[in-house]
């Protein structure tokens, strides 16, 4: 939270914590020995450019990619590698990089997806409303099809659909993608109200330093799959090598050559 500006690590275990874990696609090394904590009620943040591995980080998480080395353990559990239907039960809820919401479901079957494993119906039905507060404009379009709303209210979806697991921890993977400078940060903004008024822990990967910076407690600086900086983010944001690299104007970064966005062709 806000408050939190020193990581008194004694005080209580992290909610979430990555021992040097390597993973890879194939030959392609994406991560290398990242370790991270993400502590309980914290908006933590990893910044990185294109292909410096953030997506792959919250994948080996949530148990979409498994790592060649290295362990996860979430809420004093190790869920290294766990099918990622348990690591849901067990509280841990992933939006993915490009929202993936069900496209021919409507926005409220899509909120249903959410809540899959979810037995109760009277928490499902609160949390429901719970989302359609935080995003009005889903309750207008709740019977429409999600693929027909914006790349702006896909994203609210998205959200929305892992506030429908009751989770615990959320892993957003660049909600800014491909929105307008006023929709990130409306988005932002709900992300930091989410967090403040429910105490979900929220783990932010983003290439907007600027905005992950300001939303953020804690920040990790991702560089070609490994961690090259840790702080608070009170503490990155008046670094010299992030003002320079990551909210403005310089070529190379904390460590070595700054990476351009390339067209993907994987998802
Ligand atoms: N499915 C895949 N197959 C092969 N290589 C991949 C795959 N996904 C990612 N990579 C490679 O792994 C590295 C890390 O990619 P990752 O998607 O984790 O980066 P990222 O920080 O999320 O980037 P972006 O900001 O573009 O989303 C990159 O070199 C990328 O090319
Ligand atoms: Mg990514």
């Amino acid at each position: 939270m806000s408050t939190l500006t020193e990581r008194d690590d004694s005080a209580q275990p992290p909610m979430l914590q990555l021992l040097n874990v390597e993973s890879a696609y194939g030959p392609i090394k994406a991560i290398r020995g990242v370790s991270l904590k993400v502590r309980r009620g914290e908006i933590a943040t990893v910044l990185g450019s294109n292909g410096a591995g953030k997506t792959t980080i919250l994948k080996t998480i949530s148990g979409i990619l498994d790592p060649r080395k290295g362990s996860v353990e979430f809420q004093g559990k190790d869920i290294t590698a766990l099918d990622p239907a348990l690591i849901v039960q067990q509280g841990l809820s992933h939006v993915p990089e490009g929202r993936e919401v069900f496209p021919l479901l409507s926005v409220h079957d899509n909120l249903l997806m959410g809540a899959y494993t979810r037995k109760d119906r009277d928490g499902v039905a609160r949390d429901m409303e719970m989302v359609y507060g935080y995003f009005p404009i889903l309750r207008e379009r709740a019977q429409q099809d999600a693929g027909l709303l914006s790349g702006g209210q896909q994203q609210m979806l998205a959200i929305s659909r892992a506030l429908m697991a009751n989770p615990d921890l959320i892993l957003l993977d660049e909600p800014s993608l491909g929105l307008s400078p006023k929709l990130t940060k409306e988005i932002f903004e709900i992300v930091v109200r989410i967090n403040r008024e429910r105490g979900t822990t929220i783990l932010l990967v983003e290439q907007n330093a600027n905005m992950a910076l300001n939303a953020s407690d804690y920040g990790y600086v991702l560089e070609n799959g490994r961690i090259v900086m840790e702080d608070t983010c009170a503490r990155l944001r008046e670094k010299e090598d992030i003002k320079e690299f990551y909210l403005g104007m310089k070529e190379t970064g904390v460590r070595g050559e700054r990476r351009w966005k390339k067209k993907k062709t994987w998802r």
